[in-house]
């Protein structure tokens, strides 16, 4: 009788397993279609190949599969997550460690759901949850330029991701958790331009890669949110695009939106870190009917209220302290009264970036100082010197919470070990 239990035990337990088993592998192959038994030929033409090349500006393939100093698209870029260092691949037409022996259909499954040739799972360092919504053409157009690029025998390094986040079956869990392909549809109670701004913004430009709030594992409730969060593994936060407080621009005219994604700086704010570097290579190069269309979309993005700021006065002698840095370090740049120089240097006074709740990319900024991007509007940008090496974490703290109380600003003040949490 007995052991006539633990077999039937042991059955429902195999069972569930395979159950469970079942259920990952179904959603991580839901909706793919089959690969097709024939080859494809795709148009090749020049025209074509232009094309191709303009999307991958606009979705910034080059910015991620392009190491330092390293040849075009031949990946091996390391790419900081919480979970390790994962190197992009290399997508040149290499045949042996780029997309030489890819087909199309290969191609279009990388992109809309995450799996590599020979059928592995790719890891969500890869913007797939943004350019699953990608449309069939495009992807097309996109393949078709990366066979035109000039192919770099070069192999793609292992990715050093902790234990037990370098497993597939780690990542299959994840997908099936988190990850469901989709496909672009448009609104047609909206305008034309309004749904080539949203297509720009959610699927190719992947903003939500990193204006979504994340969980503790990385993954976003929704992708294409843009409600802001800190971005996975780096010390940044990319404010929401949901509320004019942080990165919103629902109170911008549309200029001012176009003037920051075409130059990265514009009357009402400039970018810094990870977003300088988008407008570098990324959104600068985009035709000003595109740009007018993303500016078009965020501008009419609902907003959404963000939580209320805990606040935090600051420590005993923090302002006076913060006061003398400014005058002594800062404020022959940026003025006696944060005004900034106009073009030149951006105003302190009124800055969301100082202002923000969240005080990381203020402290990142007098850290490690910055550089507004070098575009065809702003070709010689003025630079930020860095004072990680000038200032205590004691004096960055006082003079960031200077400027987070003056001139009218009520934000939180900063403490030495938020500065350095961000050193
Ligand atoms: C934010 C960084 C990032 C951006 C932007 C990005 N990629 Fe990637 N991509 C990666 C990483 C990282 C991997 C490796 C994933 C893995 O190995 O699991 C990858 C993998 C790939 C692969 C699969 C390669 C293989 O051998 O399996 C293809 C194809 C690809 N990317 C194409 C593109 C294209 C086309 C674009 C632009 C539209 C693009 N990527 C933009 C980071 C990026
Ligand atoms: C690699 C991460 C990353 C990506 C991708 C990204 N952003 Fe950002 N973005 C940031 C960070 C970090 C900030 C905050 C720093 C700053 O103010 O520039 C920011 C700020 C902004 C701001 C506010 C600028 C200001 O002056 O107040 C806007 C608007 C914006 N992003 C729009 C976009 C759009 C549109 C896209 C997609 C085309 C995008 N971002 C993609 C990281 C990113
Ligand atoms: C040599 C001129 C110069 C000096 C000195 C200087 N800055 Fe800057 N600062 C800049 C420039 C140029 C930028 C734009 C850089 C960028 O966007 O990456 C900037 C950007 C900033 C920003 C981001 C503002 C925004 O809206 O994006 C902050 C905050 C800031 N500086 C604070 C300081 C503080 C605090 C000091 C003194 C400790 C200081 N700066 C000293 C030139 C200067």
């Amino acid at each position: 009788m007995g052991s006539s239990r633990v077999v039937v035990s042991l059955l429902l337990l195999v069972l569930a397993v395979i159950g469970f088993a079942g259920w990952v592998t179904a959603m991580n192959l839901q909706g793919e279609e089959p690969l097709p038994a024939r080859a494809e030929t795709l148009d090749d033409s020049a025209a074509q190949v232009k094309r191709g090349a303009y999307l991958a500006l606009a979705g910034n393939c080059a910015g991620c599969h392009t190491a330092r100093g390293g040849l075009a698209y031949a990946g091996g870029r390391p790419i900081e997550t919480p979970f390790g260092t994962v190197y992009s691949s290399n997508i040149t037409p290499d045949a042996e460690h780029g997309l030489g022996r890819w087909t199309p259909a290969h191609f279009r499954r990388a992109m809309r759901h995450g799996r590599s040739v020979d059928g592995s799972l790719l890891l969500p360092a890869f913007p797939y949850e943004q350019y699953t919504l990608l449309d069939r053409a495009d992807l097309d157009a996109l393949f078709v330029y990366l066979r035109s690029v000039s192919a770099v025998a070069q192999p793609t390094p292992q990715h050093a991701l902790r234990f037990p986040y370098d497993l597939q079956v780690t990542l299959a869990l994840w997908r099936a958790l988190y990850f469901r392909p989709s496909a672009w549809q448009g609104d047609p109670s909206q305008s034309a331009s309004w749904n080539r701004g949203a297509y720009l913004v959610q699927a190719l430009g992947h903003c939500g890669a990193c204006h979504a709030e994340r969980n503790a594992l990385g993954a976003s409730r929704d992708a294409t949110a843009l409600g802001g969060g800190m971005i996975a593994g780096q010390p940044w936060y990319a404010p929401s695009l949901r509320a004019p407080a942080e990165a919103g621009v629902q109170t911008w005219d549309l200029d001012e939106v176009v003037a920051l994604l075409k130059t990265g700086t514009s009357a009402r704010g400039s970018v810094l870190g990870p977003m300088a570097d988008v407008v570098y290579r990324s959104t600068q190069h985009l035709e000003t009917a595109d740009l007018r269309a993303m500016a078009e979309y965020l501008k009419a993005l609902p907003e959404l209220p963000v939580p209320p700021m805990a606040p935090r006065e600051p420590a005993g002698g923090q302002m006076e302290l913060g006061q003398r840095l400014y005058e002594r370090h800062c404020a022959d740049c940026h003025g006696a009264q944060g005004e900034g120089r106009p073009g030149q240097i951006p105003p302190l006074a009124g800055a969301r970036a100082v202002i923000l709740a969240q005080p990381a990319n203020v402290v990142r900024t007098v850290l490690w100082g910055g550089f507004l991007p070098a575009t065809a509007g702003n070709p010689r940008p003025f630079g930020m010197p860095p004072f990680a090496h000038q200032l205590s974490d004691e004096e960055i703290a006082a003079v960031v919470s200077y400027l987070r109380r003056s001139w009218g600003h009520r934000a939180p003040a900063v403490t030495m070990l938020d500065v350095r949490r961000y050193r």
